[in-house]
């Protein structure tokens, strides 16, 4: 069969060119538009890049208009049904699901590299007593290439692997420690006897003076949602990491680029900015009020945890969530959280007005998150430290990918220029 090919002509000069179509195993094909200026003389502009796949992956697959998500051809819905946080993490590393030795193996790294340098730990207590904790860990994961030298070769494929592991393993260490930090708590050391959540929790809520049990309805509930948190193709953050590591950075100042630009509401900080957001409209009759500022143009308002620049149909994440909602509250709590109350009535609002029809704007993963979080106990600002937790597996993943690739090259967008043409330096005294 002949090459898959599209032939781009320039109605003024009548020039074509014949452009490769590179072929998915699943979704949109992709124009390979390398050679574009190069022939043509002209830059391709997409903004926001709507249209434009800026590398190949065997990650994660999401298919917007069904509202699917796969890691590594799994269905999100089966992993978060019959899986676990750190058997997805090693099958998101390694291609496959582990049997019982790799994943116990797996297991052991990531349990015996949770603590951190103790200098380290130190550092915590440079950072005020009221910052966010979301401030905490961009300075403390960026800080990490300071102590593990002897993994920041990214040329070295076993430093590569330790980095990773490292980062896995010490997400929930330095998220307790920044929560630890904001609260004035003592900072409590991992036990290795523990899960993966079930150490988070016990960092997070345990004193020196008491025992603390952790709740198994809570260690699970984390698991699942971390699962659903893991990757989630080429988003802002994904991005933001693939391009900090195309120019080699080590892998530590990589992820800490990630948590920077997951930080922000119109991406990761949407589940903190979903409850500020609910606690403000307080009550279902003000529901009215609020829609019609997210549909006013002259407001910056939005409906915080509703659209999604991939999904247009209901996120499958905010499908399971809103599930586990309903069991969670009705065994941690009193099964009748307002806000939780006040949550679903917005959803089934938003969901009937032609606005939101229209743009088909659904809830997406940070709609209902936020309710779990709280009902375990977690404060609002350290919803998106979560989300880092669990997204720091989908980046080293997608890193890993990257600067493995034989082609990998640096990234280097080009603009449409449209500032001032050439103009002559004029002395103060002439203006
Ligand atoms: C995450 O990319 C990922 O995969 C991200 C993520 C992941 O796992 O990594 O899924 C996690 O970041 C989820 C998204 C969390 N953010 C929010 O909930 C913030 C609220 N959502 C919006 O800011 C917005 O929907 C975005 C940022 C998520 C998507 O922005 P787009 O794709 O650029 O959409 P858009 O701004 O072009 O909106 C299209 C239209 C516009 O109206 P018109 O100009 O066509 O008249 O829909 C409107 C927008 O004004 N719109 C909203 C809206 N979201 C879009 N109107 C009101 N409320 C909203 N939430």
């Amino acid at each position: 069969m002949s090459e898959h090919t599209v032939t781009i002509t320039d109605n003024k000069t009548g020039k074509q060119l014949e452009l490769p179509v590179r072929q998915s195993t699943q979704g949109p094909c992709a124009v390979d538009i390398g050679r574009f200026y190069r022939e043509m003389g002209f830059f391709t502009y997409d903004p926001g890049f709507l249209s434009t796949a800026s590398c190949q992956s065997a990650l994660t697959y999401l298919d917007g208009e069904q509202g699917m998500l796969m890691y590594r051809g799994y269905p999100i819905e089966q992993l978060a049904e019959r899986s676990n946080f750190l058997e997805v993490a090693y099958m998101m590393l390694n291609s496959e699901l582990p049997d019982r030795q790799q994943l116990d193996e797996f297991t052991d790294i990531i349990t015996c590299h949770s603590m951190l340098n103790e200098t380290l730990n130190r550092l915590f207590n440079g950072f005020h007593h009221d910052a966010h904790p979301m401030a905490i860990m961009v300075g403390v994961v960026g800080s990490l290439s300071a102590f593990y030298h002897d993994s920041t070769d990214i040329n070295n494929l076993d430093h590569r692997e330790i980095a990773a592991h490292r980062l896995i393993a010490k997400m929930p260490t330095i998220a307790a420690a920044s929560y630890k930090h904001s609260i004035g708590e003592p900072q409590v050391y991992p036990d290795n006897s523990l899960s993966y959540t079930g150490n988070l929790l016990h960092m997070m809520f345990s004193v020196p003076c008491e025992n603390y049990e952790v709740d198994p309805i809570a260690e699970k509930a984390l698991d699942l949602i971390f699962i659903l948190h893991m990757d989630h193709e080429q988003n802002a953050s994904t991005s933001t990491v693939r391009l900090a590591g195309s120019s080699h950075a080590n892998p530590f100042a990589c992820i800490a680029s990630g948590i920077a630009a997951l930080w922000g509401p119109a991406h990761g900080g949407a589940n903190e900015a979903v409850l500020n957001m609910l606690n403000e409209i307080g009550d279902v009759s003000n529901v009215p009020r609020f829609i019609a500022r997210a549909k006013d143009k002259s407001d910056s308002f939005r409906l915080m945890g509703f659209g999604h620049r991939v999904y247009k149909n209901y996120d499958p994440r905010a499908r399971i969530i809103r599930e586990m909602c309903h069991e969670v509250l009705a065994k941690l709590g009193d099964g009748n959280d307002p806000l939780f109350e006040l949550a679903l009535r917005l959803e089934e609002i938003a969901l009937n007005d032609e606005y939101f029809i229209a743009r088909k704007l659904y809830p997406n993963v940070d709609f209902y998150s936020g309710l779990i979080y709280r009902a375990l106990g977690i404060p609002a600002n350290m919803f998106t430290v979560m989300f880092a937790i669990a997204r720091t597996v989908g980046w080293v993943a997608q890193w890993q990918e990257m600067i493995g690739e034989d082609n990998q090259r640096i990234g280097r967008p080009r603009q449409l220029y449209v500032g001032p043409i050439r103009r002559d330096y004029v002395e103060i005294s002439q203006r």
